[in-house]
């Protein structure tokens, strides 16, 4: 399941259920009784993966998985394919986190049930995108109109690319890519911008283009997605968001982050009312409640 299976209004819908959960969860609370939610994350995970737990026990559901590739059968040499039959016999839907770009989708091709990509390598993380589309639908109560900066790995940042993608279907959108040159956008994306239409900009320097920024969305440098750690180190605080770089920007230009941070927004941040990031993680519940009901085709 990526954003882009669904149409806007289909979107729309997802979020408009998110907000219900979240005004009623009483109403919500027994609606997956019986149904069981499998996680299979095959890379590291805190928020995707217990929100996700979260919101199927929030449902009245149950959940069972594993939280590693260490431990389940992949060290022995078990396919995602296989392990996906398996799995299709015991849950009645599935969150998949793999560190190869694909390997959900795979899944998904095999499976009987329900496969959401909860991350696939440097590639796509679809339901961080419905978690930052309910945060900005709630912020600003629109999705049109913005001037959208965003900052830091741009090149590997999955979470970057499936927000584009997204955002790129909503009217009057400007993009700003904020990013050290070995970080870049990939073309691909950029040359999706250019044949829609959709205007954007890339810039090395974040004080410059603050004040023009409806909102910053701000990513973490990924140890984890670099060949060699001399570059790594060069490149991880090669943006600090801190009060200074702050005074630049509108008064409503909200902060948000998909967590977990390390050096890129200073702690400091914190109890500024623009820094969005830890009520985006609520948000991210309530969406993966929402989606769990439709994939399950409860009403
Ligand atoms: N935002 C996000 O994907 O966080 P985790 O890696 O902790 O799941």
């Amino acid at each position: 399941m990526s954003p882009l299976d669904l149409s806007v209004e289909e979107l729309n819908g997802l979020m408009d259920t998110a907000m219900d959960i979240m005004k009623n969860p009483e109403k919500y609370s027994r609606a997956c009784e019986g149904k069981v939610l499998a996680t299979l994350f095959y890379e590291p995970s805190t928020r995707t993966r217990l929100s996700f737990e979260a919101a199927m026990l929030r449902l009245g559901g149950r959940t069972m998985g594993f939280h590693s590739a260490d431990s389940s059968s992949a060290t022995k040499g078990e396919t995602v394919a296989d392990t996906i039959r398996v799995m299709s016999k015991f849950a009645d839907i599935c969150a998949m986190r793999h560190p190869k770009e694909g390997a959900p989708m795979v899944a998904a091709s095999r499976s009987t049930i329900p496969v959401i990509n909860a991350g696939d390598g440097g590639h796509q993380h679809p339901t961080q995108t419905l978690t930052d589309l309910l945060t900005i639908r709630s912020l600003y109560g629109k999705l049109q109109g913005f001037t959208i900066g965003l900052c830091g790995d741009l090149k590997f940042g999955r979470t970057v690319h499936s927000l584009i993608n997204a955002l790129s279907r909503y009217e009057g959108i400007r993009f700003i890519f904020i990013s050290p040159k070995e970080l870049k956008v990939p073309d691909y994306i950029t040359e999706m911008l250019t044949q829609k239409n959709i205007p954007y900009e890339e810039v090395i320097k974040l004080e410059e283009i603050m004040p023009q920024l409806d909102f910053l969305y701000m990513t973490r440098v990924q140890k984890e997605r670099f060949f060699n750690e001399e570059d790594y180190i060069r490149l991880r605080n090669f943006y600090i968001l801190d009060k200074e770089k702050m005074a630049f920007a509108k008064e409503k230009m909200f902060i948000l982050h998909p967590l977990p941070r390390v050096n890129e927004i200073s702690v400091e941040l914190d109890d500024d009312p623009r820094a969005a990031y830890f009520r985006q993680v609520q948000y991210g519940l309530y969406v993966r409640m929402a989606l769990i009901l439709t994939l399950l085709g409860i009403e």
